[in-house]
């Protein structure tokens, strides 16, 4: 059965990603046993919904979901849980904690490794945990993995793997080798990132260890809190208050925006494919600047909320905010088209009425 939630914005979405996997993507969740790590952060809100309505639909036959809650959030979590007994939530750190702690976590045969924060305001609070998730926690993970019945893993790299590109390499495609920092505000991030990637190729080529690698340009969407210092839930935030929409740059660095339900089918087809590769995930047009975002959340406030409040420039209280900040960022995702069928649908301006509608049902939660 499959099953829906009070937010209409999000049932939709759900319907979405479903549609956009093959059925032989579909078949590979037949009988299969789930981990996840980083459940209760952005990304694992829209997996977790996923799972949890078609899971019968699809033969999963469970999900275990770990989080150690530094930033995630889990009140909707308690509740899903208490709904489905085929979801089961632990609070685990996967820097220390012991995988063997876990009742049937050995049966696990697809992994997704989410865990590691995301957010530069936060990731610059706990730079220790964040390399320590993404390299330390993958590596245990792995090793515990080794020699068991994996048939698939997805390794959430990022973009920013590549710094800020040189002019010509932009649109980015998969070979661009990265212009990044060793040493400033962003490297515990971009490099544990690198290293994490390094980890992956080598469990591959050693072990043949199925792990790919997704490299996110810019998701947003619902399931981003509206706390998480994220340009988007600064914004969402912003018009839920009813204060002017601020900016912290001169509003002239580029992004193309990735709503999250295509983000999200492009990770579960990552998941799916099983071999040791990388794939950016993100949409390719348009490239607007972040004056432009702002300009488009502030016509969708609107519409939906009769908002009132203008965009404006400050001076943001952390003084390495844009320090490292890439000027451009723009994939080039003809890989996962071609070889996923990646097939992102869903524009800025949509996307950015979805997440708002989203929160005006949802009176600015996530329950
Ligand atoms: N959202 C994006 O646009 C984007 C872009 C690039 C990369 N990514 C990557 O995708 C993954 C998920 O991103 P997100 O946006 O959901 O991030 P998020 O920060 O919203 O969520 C991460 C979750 O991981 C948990 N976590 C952190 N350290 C942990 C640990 N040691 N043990 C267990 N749980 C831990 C946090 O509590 C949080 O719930 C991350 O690896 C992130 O780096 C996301």
């Amino acid at each position: 059965m499959v099953k829906s939630s009070k937010n209409s914005v999000l049932n939709e979405d759900m319907a979405y990603i479903f549609d956009k996997l093959s059925n032989a993507e579909k078949n590979k969740f037949k009988n299969s046993r789930i981990l996840i790590t980083g459940c209760g952060g952005f990304l694992g809100y829209y997996f977790m919904h996923f799972f949890n309505t078609y899971c019968d639909e699809l033969g999963i036959e469970e999900v275990i979901a770990l989080d150690n809650f530094l930033t995630g959030t889990r009140d909707w979590l308690d509740e899903m849980t208490m709904d489905n007994p085929l979801i089961k939530l632990h609070h685990f750190d996967i820097i220390k904690d012991d995988p063997g702690s876990i009742e049937g976590i050995d049966k696990v045969n697809l992994i997704i490794h989410g865990a590691s924060i995301a957010s530069p305001t936060f990731y610059r609070i706990y730079p220790l945990e964040t390399v320590d998730a993404n390299v330390t926690g993958l590596r245990r993970l792995m090793d515990y993995y080794s020699g068991k019945n994996i048939t698939g893993m997805l390794f959430f790299s990022s973009s920013e793997i590549y710094g800020d590109p040189f002019p010509e390499f932009i649109p980015t495609n998969e070979e661009y080798r990265g212009n990044v920092a060793t040493m400033g505000p962003r490297a515990c991030y971009d490099e544990a990132k690198r290293f994490g990637e390094t980890l992956c190729y080598i469990f591959g080529e050693k072990y043949g260890f199925p792990v790919s690698i997704a490299r996110p340009f810019n998701n947003y969407g619902p399931g981003m809190n509206i706390n998480d210092k994220r340009l988007p839930a600064d914004f969402a935030k912003c018009v839920l208050e009813g204060r002017d929409l601020v900016m912290f740059s001169d509003g002239k660095p580029t992004r193309t925006f990735c709503y999250i339900s295509d983000a999200i089918t492009g990770y579960l087809k990552i998941l799916l494919y099983g071999k040791t590769d990388v794939f950016n995930i993100g949409i390719d047009k348009p490239e607007i600047s972040v004056m432009e975002f702002a300009g488009l959340f502030k016509e969708n406030a609107i519409r939906l909320f009769d908002y009132k409040g203008r965009v404006e420039f400050d001076v943001p209280e952390d003084s390495h905010y844009m320090t490292d900040n890439p000027n451009r960022r723009c994939p080039d995702i003809t890989k996962a088209k071609s070889m996923l069928g990646y097939d992102p649908g869903i524009y800025v301006d949509e996307g950015i009425g979805r997440y708002l509608e989203f929160l005006k049902i949802n009176k600015g939660g996530l329950l």
